[in-house]
């Protein structure tokens, strides 16, 4: 898969190693920045990431901040994006068999790196089970 990933200075550690792993994994990664710790506002790079989710030129996004709420909250304005924010292995598997969230969120202060391994390989491997879900996602662009 094409995957953009994007971080501010809060997740700017965890990025580098989410990026060595998905690329690891076989997918084509583009690495949209921030390319150090220096501070940086968290929705420019959300927008660098969801503009390209949005217009289909990636198959998914990855963000990750200090927490990932930020992340997940500015990702969620755009109209195709399903971003899920995720701390653990559940809700990874989950926002993509029931949600197919298309943008994975993480908080590089909430979570460790092998919990941020787990969460990504499983996100990127767990398909959507459509379904009564498929008509559930649907009703998101009601919202
Ligand atoms: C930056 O200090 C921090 O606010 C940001 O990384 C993120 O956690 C925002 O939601």
């Amino acid at each position: 898969m094409k995957i953009a990933i994007g971080a501010d200075h809060g997740g700017f550690h965890l990025k580098e190693i989410v990026r060595a792993l998905v690329d690891e994994l076989g997918h084509e990664v583009q690495d949209l920045g921030c390319y150090s710790t220096v501070s940086v506002d968290y929705p420019d790079l959300a927008r660098l990431v969801c503009e390209k989710v949005d217009a289909g030129s990636v198959d998914r996004g990855i963000l990750i901040c200090g927490t990932g709420l930020g992340m997940s909250m500015a990702a969620n304005r755009y109209a195709h994006v399903r971003a899920a924010l995720c701390h653990d292995h559940y809700t990874a598997h989950m926002s993509r068999e029931h949600n197919n969230a298309n943008v994975l969120c993480m908080g590089e202060r909430v979570i460790g790196q092998g919990v941020a391994d787990d969460i990504v390989q499983t996100w990127l491997a767990v398909e959507f089970s459509g379904g009564r879900h498929l008509g559930r996602i649907e009703l998101y662009s009601k919202c």
